[in-house]
This record gives C-alpha cells, sequence and structure tokens, in this order.
C-alpha cells in the first residue's frame, strides 16, 4: 500500500507523527531513516523526516539520501528534519543562543496552502537548540517566531516543506492542519486509510494466506487476541481455528468461564488448567524478573506440548499473534540497544520451535486501531474495552511470593476495584486499574481484637500508550467506597492505600 513514509531519525514523536497522518485518513508507515531509496520510491506518495534528537553538523549524526530530494515526491521535515534539508541541501545550521523550548507563535512572512483554515493566535509547540541560519538555494522562509527567524520554510516549486515546531503533539493546536494541509493540498493524496476497507483487506489477505490450512490462536482473552479470534472467523470460519487457552491461575475472576462465554462457538477451543505447576514453579521466588521468566517459560512449554498434540491430530501450519505495531516497530529499527526494563512475556519463539508460519494480521496496526477493527467485527464491548492484564497475571502484582491464597485474596479485591469502577461510570475513563498486594503486615483493629494483616495498594492511571502515566485524579468518594468494600469484604487486609506516583520514575505494574 502506497502512502505517507515517514523516515525515522530517532525522535520520541515518530509514531505520533504517523498516528496522525492516519486519523486524517492517509495511509503511513515508519522506515529507518537509511532505508534504500528504492524502497522508499516503492511506498511513497510522500515523505516526511522525522524530528530526532542530533544535531545534524555532528559526525555521526543520521543523515539522508540527498537523491530523496531529487525524487520529485513531496517533503515535510519536522524540526531536525526541516534542520536535515537545510544543511543536506546546502544552507547553515548552527546552536541557537539558547534553546527554544514551549510554546511560541508564528508570523506568516507570505500567503500560501499550508496556513489554510490555520488560525495563528494559537501557539505552536517548540523543542530545539539549533537553528537555521541560512536557507539552501531554491528556499524561502514563509513564517517566523520571535525566536526562529525560519519557523516554516518552503522549496520555490512549493514541494518540500519544514517546520521547526512539532505539528504532531497536542500542545501545537492546530497542528493536524498543518499536517492535512502537507498531505492533502500539497502532496495531493487521496483518503486511503479507513477501518472499513482495511478490515476488508485483512480478511482477503488472510484467507489468501491461510488457503485450505487451519491455524492455532493463543487466546488471552486480552482486547488483541480476542480481536483476532473474531477476525479469524469472520476470514475462514469456526472450523479452522483451534483457539488455545491455559489458565495459568494467575487471572482474574471469572476470566475461565468468559473465555467460554464468548469464545465458545470455537467448536475447537481448548482450555488448558495448569494453575498447579505455576504456583509449584513459583514456591519460593520473591524477585520480579525470575517470576516472569519462569512464567513465560511454562507457558511457551505448556503451549509447546498443546501445539504437538493437535498438531498430531489436525494439519496445523499457522500460528495468529496479535502483534501490534508498537512492538514491530521497536525490534526492526535500527536503535541502540533498548534496556530491558522488564520482560513481557509473549509467544514469541514457537514458530521456529514447531514450524509454524507466522500469521499477525495487526502488525501495522495500533491498539486504537484494532479496537476500531474489533467494533466493527461485533467483538463485545466488555471484551474490547478492558483495561489491559499483564501476562504474568497477579503474579506480578503481588509483592513477594505467589501463593495461591494471596491470589485468591487480590482476586477479591481485583474484582470489587472492577466493579466499583464500572458501577460508578469510572472504568472507562481510565486507562488501567490495577491492585497489588504488598509484602509487609500492618497492624489494624477489628472489635477489639488487634489484627495483624496485609497491606493493598490501588493504583489507577491515566495513559495513551502505556509508555507514560499520571495517577488519576479519582474522587475521594470512590476511594472510600473502595476502601470500605475491601476492609470489610476481604479478610486479611488491614489497609488500603492509593499510588499517586507517575511513569516515568515509576512503572504501571508494581513488578
Ligand atoms: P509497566 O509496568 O511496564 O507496564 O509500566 C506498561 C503496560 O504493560 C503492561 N505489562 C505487561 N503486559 N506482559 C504483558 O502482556 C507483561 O509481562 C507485562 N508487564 C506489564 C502493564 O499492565 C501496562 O499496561
Amino acid at each position: 500500500m502506497k502512502g505517507v513514509v515517514i523516515l525515522d531519525f530517532g525522535s520520541q514523536y515518530t509514531q505520533l507523527i504517523q498516528r496522525r497522518i492516519r486519523e486524517l485518513g492517509a495511509y503511513s508507515e515508519i522506515l529507518p531513516y537509511n532505508a534504500p531509496l528504492e524502497e522508499i520510491k516503492e511506498k511513497a506518495l510522500a515523505i516526511v523526516l522525522s524530528g530526532g534528537p542530533d544535531n545534524v553538523y555532528n559526525e555521526n549524526a543520521p543523515l539522508c539520501d540527498r537523491e530523496i530530494f531529487n525524487l520529485g515526491i513531496p517533503i515535510l521535515g519536522i524540526c531536525y528534519g526541516l534542520q536535515l534539508m537545510t544543511y543536506v541541501l546546502g544552507g547553515d545550521v548552527a546552536k541557537g543562543e539558547r534553546m527554544e523550548y514551549g510554546p511560541a507563535y508564528l508570523v506568516k512572512d507570505t500567503d500560501d496552502v499550508i496556513f489554510e483554515g490555520i488560525d495563528l493566535k494559537k501557539p505552536v509547540w517548540m523543542s530545539h537548540k539549533d537553528k537555521v541560519r541560512s536557507l539552501p538555494s531554491g528556499f524561502i522562509g514563509i513564517a517566523h517566531t520571535e525566536n526562529s527567524p525560519y519557523a516554516i520554510i518552503r522549496s520555490y516549486d512549493a514541494r518540500i516543506y519544514g517546520l521547526q515546531f512539532h505539528p504532531e503533539v497536542v500542545h501545537t493546536e492546530e497542528g493536524k492542519k498543518f499536517l492535512r494541509n502537507f498531505i492533502f493540498k500539497v502532496a495531493g493524496l487521496k483518503k486511503n486509510w479507513d477501518m472499513e476497507n482495511y478490515l476488508e483487506v485483512l480478511k482477503f489477505e488472510i484467507k489468501n494466506k491461510v488457503r485450505d490450512g487451519n491455524v492455532l490462536l493463543a487466546l488471552s482473552g486480552g482486547v488483541d487476541s480476542s480481536t483476532l479470534a473474531f477476525l479469524l472467523k469472520e476470514a475462514l470460519g469456526e472450523k479452522r481455528v483451534y483457539p488455545v487457552f491455559i489458565d495459568t491461575g494467575l487471572l482474574k475472576y471469572g476470566q475461565v468461564e468468559r473465555i467460554k462465554n464468548y469464545f465458545g462457538m470455537f467448536g475447537n477451543l481448548v482450555i488448558v488448567e495448569k494453575s498447579d505447576v505455576f504456583f509449584k514453579k513459583l514456591e519460593k521466588v520473591v524477585d520480579p524478573e525470575e517470576k516472569r521468566k519462569i512464567i513465560g517459560k511454562t507457558f511457551i512449554d505448556i503451549f509447546t506440548d498443546v501445539a504437538e498434540e493437535l498438531k498430531g491430530k489436525v494439519k496445523l501450519e499457522f500460528l495468529a499473534q496479535g502483534t501490534l505495531y508498537p512492538d514491530v516497530i521497536e525490534s526492526g529499527m535500527q536503535r541502540g540497544p533498548a534496556k530491558t526494563i522488564k520482560s513481557h512475556h509473549n509467544v514469541g519463539g514457537l514458530p521456529e520451535k514447531l514450524g509454524f508460519k507466522l500469521l499477525e494480521p495487526f502488525r501495522l496496526l495500533f491498539k486504537d486501531e484494532v479496537r476500531q477493527i474489533g467494533s466493527l467485527l461485533g467483538v463485545p464491548r466488555e471484551l474490547l474495552w478492558q483495561h489491559p492484564f499483564p501476562g504474568p497475571g497477579f503474579a506480578v502484582r503481588i509483592i513477594g511470593e505467589v501463593r495461591r491464597e494471596r491470589v485468591e485474596k487480590l482476586r477479591k479485591i481485583d474484582k470489587i476495584l472492577d466493579e466499583v469502577l464500572k458501577e460508578s461510570g469510572w472504568y472507562d475513563r481510565i486507562w488501567q486499574a490495577l491492585a497489588v498486594l504488598l509484602s509487609d503486615k500492618s497492624v489494624g483493629v477489628r472489635g477489639d481484637e488487634r489484627s495483624y494483616d496485609e497491606v493493598c495498594a490501588l493504583r489507577m492511571v491515566e495513559s495513551e500508550d502505556g509508555m507514560t502515566c499520571d495517577f488519576v485524579r479519582i474522587p475521594y468518594s470512590i476511594l472510600s467506597e473502595l476502601s470500605r468494600r475491601i476492609l470489610n469484604e476481604v479478610e486479611g487486609v488491614s489497609r488500603v492505600v492509593y499510588d499517586i506516583s507517575t511513569k516515568p520514575p515509576a512503572t504501571i505494574e508494581w513488578e
């Protein structure tokens, strides 16, 4: 599919640029800054050069092939992208006397199609130190700010544009309009990205790839694997899909019933109850990373056994996974080695072991786009709008040793949390809510008796993608209801506290 190719120079906002372009209805893909010219030519109706943390004049700064500017394809440079085009085409970029960070106001130097429908009284968001001092030949400045003489530049033929500010961030209030004007007015693209069409494309691709084969699906019941199950059912029919659900004993209250309820239409649904195995392996383990590794490995071992057994009975060639675009980008880009903060568990590694071909229909989609697909497919609301739940389940929400009775305790608390938030209408306004069982005990008093019981922490966060978060300013009345119910209904809890940390520096889960 052809669309807007974003060349990534390492900006933290690259994915955001792509989201905005797709929201505008144009297909967009991210490629590394040094992608081969042939690939760019094949995929691009327009090119965006992203921002980035480097200085263009530094020895190791990422630069693009100068030839890109001669392809005749419209180009938009954003921040570093603007400085890069200036530098590569012979202009001058140097360190500014001071950093320009935050809101700024554009002053138009000449009329241009890029300004169409834009209210210049609204601020644009700057975040840069370097400055364009002189333009390459063939370019003019069309807007400036107090600090940047070249806040928007343009080639004489109105094909190449550069913006010093970030149109993709929400703080640039009219930002989306700048992108819209570039894509549809400057580059002349037609809208080619909407979820109804894309759903048809996905179904067609799945049918075409799988032909008369059968598909194994690791079903957790989360948003992605649930939507995938519904998609496979539409594309192939329920008989050719083999969903496998593994009950680790670490899952939410009623999860097995929910799976039976929503996915019972798959005659080949396999539910494997293995909580004993997981609890046994987790005995005396307190280190979070060790817990995650044990659970990940045990999960894969069990899944492999089930898959092998099924393979003995039916011809199973494909393994379907709900891999999303952010995971694909993260593993595909030539970025520096990212630090492992937490080992997320998934079923990666299985295809090689078992000789499966991979089916990843969501590999070009963001979470919110998967939800749009899910809603077109009629995935029930309870599944589609559930909060994220980590693969290792309650094991990473129980500090210290994970024992069955502690999981039971946390499961009760978690159920109360869900109920109170749903009843009060807060569930849908929160990105994720969770409860954690701490390892320390605390003194309490019940009747005339002294108690010495466990402490539970509640965490509710708002976030766009889980990468950063803030805690929810939940009304005291809800906290009070939660505390009252938990302390009254769950035995062995003496205290409830509310987590008010942001990410960073904290993370969302406690382990
Ligand atoms: P953290 O704790 O890293 O969490 O801030 C970010 C988001 O990821 C979820 N999470 C996981 N999801 N397997 C998953 O599938 C995991 O091992 C895992 N660990 C954290 C977490 O719930 C939050 O939504």
